[in-house]
């Protein structure tokens, strides 16, 4: 019973990480947790499974369900906990997904894919930390800004780097596709080196590990990133000033004007405030 249990846990991990969930009939937690219950160890991977194959084959935003891109490697906005994705992103869409009367799925990738899921409609929305810039909005359309960034660089303590005009002639270390990478790659030019990691965290471990100099990244996660290891600290001074909003398919005004709507809304009656309090203690 251990191991089988232990397979069911993973078979809803791995539904709850591809963010599967099919549109009518939502298989997840409530009938899985039923067939250990039961004793009917079979169900509910095959369930998964069933899941899995529908979810390939269905379009994104039919049957009420809104499909969010997120990368899950940005705490406090969008990460792991156990095998479900929280945090800002995730609640303040679902909030919104409920006041359009639908329901959230969310779908992780890699942080440069979801744009390219948004064109191609995988996903209806991106709420991933996403800074607005003037080349995305070449590609898609942004909602009204939710959240006000920076870009903020991370060294060790006692390194020589002590703000941004520092970072001449430094091995930096970003997150693939993220504003920091855009940013800083123009520090090319003057004898830098960018090191890309597909996840910010991962850029962190290699600066503990001496093999970069610096790790530019937003703030927040900044924050998260330095709490969870020794000797690592923010300076003060950001490296760019920025601002957050979810994007949508290029064209689709009637979503951004919903999803706006919700926002407006959620601003109002304090439930935004209500979840960032929830992640992020003001200082
Ligand atoms: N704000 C930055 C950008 O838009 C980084 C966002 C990274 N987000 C994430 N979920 N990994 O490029």
């Amino acid at each position: 019973m251990k191991k089988s249990l232990a397979i069911l846990m993973a078979a809803m991990m791995a539904v709850t990480a591809a963010g599967c969930g099919s549109k009518q009939e939502e298989t997840t937690a409530a009938q899985t947790t039923e067939a250990v219950e039961t004793g009917d160890t079979t169900a509910a991977p095959e369930d998964a499974e069933t899941e899995a194959e529908a979810e390939g084959e269905e379009t994104a935003a039919t049957g009420g369900v809104l499909t969010m891109g997120t990368n899950a490697e940005f705490p406090p906005y969008e990460y792991y906990e156990g095998g479900d994705i929280v945090g800002i992103d995730v609640e303040i869409m679902a909030a919104v997904a409920k006041e359009m009367g639908m329901e959230l799925q969310v779908e992780d990738m890699a942080f440069d894919s979801i744009i390219p899921a948004i064109s191609s409609g995988k996903v209806d929305v991106g709420a991933a930390g996403m800074t607005v810039t003037e080349e995305r909005k070449a590609s898609v359309d942004f909602t009204n800004t939710y959240a006000k960034a920076s870009q903020m660089i991370i060294v060790k303590e006692g390194s020589e780097i002590a703000g941004p005009a520092d970072l001449e002639g430094k091995v930096i270390g970003v997150q693939l596709g993220t504003t920091g990478d855009l940013y800083c790659t123009d520090l090319e030019e003057t004898g830098s080196t960018i090191e890309r990691y597909n996840k910010g965290f991962e850029a962190v471990q290699a600066l503990l590990q001496d093999k970069i100099d610096a790790v530019v990244i937003d703030g927040e996660p900044a924050k998260v990133f330095v709490e969870q290891s020794e000797g690592l600290k923010i300076l003060e001074e950001a490296f760019t000033e920025e601002e957050y909003a979810m994007a949508v398919k290029k064209g689709n005004t009637e979503l951004v004007d919903n999803i706006n709507a919700a926002l407006e809304k959620l601003e109002a009656d304090g439930t935004l405030d209500e979840i960032v309090g929830k992640y992020i203690t003001a200082e």
